[in-house]
């Protein structure tokens, strides 16, 4: 039995991450094993985004880099996976002829054969082609790149709503939902290696199931909430347009649904919406986050918003700054647009200059920050529940409030990030990945929380309290 390695430089979104560990799992399977440093591996796999400009670039740099490696390495094979793969192909090894394998957002069920194919000489290797349906790669899901506690469950592929600034429909093709016997199953399997918490993914989840006529998202999430064992179920990403009264009520129905959703808004100006193809007005979308609300009234609501879309003008700027005022977010992801090449957007004027875009984003950042940490100052002193997701990474130790305390971090039921440390007593606890535990907050940031282990009242542990 040959010792091979592999390297895996994940860009982009959850799902990415989720197809990183596809990977893995089937180069492991075939007796590869992962190694964290690139200079060691026997083959390196860059997976790819494509959704803004920035993450396209960041693609050729690593590249380059890694070009830097097999000069000094030629025996290295490099392979280019996921979204850029898929709508560049071919082109990526013209700019870049040291690669030895692009391969597509559908082709990851046929890695190991490509694999195979390199190690038997051949090369340089293209495949961006369709699969048969719907892709299902069987086998084990080791954790190998998420936390073992918390893990994505790709439950659909693919997206049907072309909005006209995303290239998505166009990289991971026609929408195509996944069984939901075969999903469950998936979690169960999860659920026995460790798991407590699963993020079920899909560029829209609302609309699960529809096309195929498979069981609704809200019966999903039922038959996933069933599963004994799992504590929390979150999942992402939420279309407007199609978040339908039965989600709604499973808000109010399932423990297990966590007290958070992420639903891009990507405007606050009815005539931008419409430009972008979104379908809903800003008053629907408001009157979602009121119902939302009145089932779940301490849901935590994140967004996405894209300034400087063509044609956007300060009065719909200021729409959009007026949205998130109303709405007041937990977290909010806010880009400005890059032309995307074939998107109907790249081709609409006016475009907007990059200084005034900046100038936006600026302004919108600075709201939502003071909003985001009026709203977690309001948690100081009070008890939140944590999954613990293992000892705190600590980057920046110099931050005012932290302090040499800090040694774990979990998120709450709401997706907020708490960094903790145990009381300072001798018979101080000992946290464990996978615990739900009680946190007092002692200090609030706007993109995490500042606390310390708290004792635990008899009966509460282990239960689903929703107190973030
Ligand atoms: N420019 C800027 N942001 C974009 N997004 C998608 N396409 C673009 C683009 N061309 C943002 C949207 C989406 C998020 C994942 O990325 O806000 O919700
Ligand atoms: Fe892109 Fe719109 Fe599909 Fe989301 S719903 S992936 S923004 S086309």
């Amino acid at each position: 039995m040959f010792d091979r390695t592999f390297h895996i430089h994940t860009i982009g979104c959850q799902m990415n991450v989720y197809d990183a560990d596809l990977m893995a799992n089937a180069l492991m399977a075939m007796g590869y094993r992962p190694v964290a440093d690139p200079e060691a591996a026997d083959l390196a796999i860059v997976n790819t985004c494509a959704i803004r400009e920035k993450a396209e670039q960041k693609v050729y740099s690593l590249l380059g880099r890694l070009a830097g490696i097999k000069r000094r390495r030629p025996e290295m094979r490099l392979a280019v996976g996921g979204c850029v793969a898929q709508l560049a192909g071919r082109r990526i090894q013209r700019r870049a002829p040291y690669v030895d394998l692009v391969f597509g957002t559908r082709a990851i069920e046929r890695l190991p054969g490509l694999v195979r194919r390199l190690e038997a000489g051949e090369g340089p290797l293209s495949d961006v082609g369709d699969g048969d349906g719907v892709m299902e790669i069987d086998g084990p899901r080791h954790a190998v790149l998420q936390p073992t506690v918390s893990r994505f469950v790709t439950i659909m592929q693919g997206c049907d709503n072309f909005c006209t600034y995303c290239v998505v429909p166009y990289a991971r093709g026609r929408e195509m939902s996944r069984d939901p016997g075969r999903i469950v199953a998936e979690v169960e399997v999860l659920v026995a290696a460790g798991a407590r918490e699963v993020t079920l993914l899909g560029q829209n989840v609302n609309s699960y199931g529809n096309k195929e006529g498979l069981c609704s998202f809200a019966e999903l999430l039922t038959r996933v909430a069933a599963v004994e064992g799992l504590a929390r179920i979150r999942f992402t990403t939420s279309h407007p347009k199609d978040l339908s009264p039965a989600l709604i009520d499973a808000f109010a129905r399932l423990d297990k649904l966590c007290d958070h959703i992420h639903l891009p808004v990507q405007s606050g100006s009815d005539r931008i919406l419409a430009r972008m193809n979104r379908r809903y007005g800003r008053q629907t979308y408001l009157d979602l986050v009121a119902r939302l609300r009145a089932v779940r009234p301490q849901i935590a609501i994140t967004s996405d918003i894209i300034v400087g879309f063509p044609g956007e003008t300060e009065e719909d700027f200021n729409q959009t700054l007026d949205l998130v005022q109303a709405v007041g977010f937990d977290g909010l992801f806010a880009f400005h647009y890059s032309d995307r090449p074939g998107t109907p957007a790249s081709r609409l004027t006016p475009k907007v200059p990059m200084a005034v875009k900046r100038r936006r984003l600026d302004a919108l950042n600075e709201l939502q920050n003071a909003a985001a940490l009026a709203r977690h100052q309001a948690l100081v002193g009070r008890t939140v529940e944590v999954l613990v997701e293992g000892a705190s990474k600590r980057s920046d130790p110099g931050r005012p409030g932290d302090d040499d305390r800090v040694q774990w971090t979990g998120r709450t039921s709401s997706n907020k990030v708490v960094n903790f440390s145990l009381p300072s007593s001798a018979d101080a606890p000992s946290p464990e990945a996978g615990q739900l535990h009680r946190v007092r907050i002692e200090a609030a940031f706007a993109h995490s929380l500042l606390g310390v282990w708290a004792p635990d009242p008899a009966g509460l542990k282990g239960e689903a309290c929703h107190a973030a």
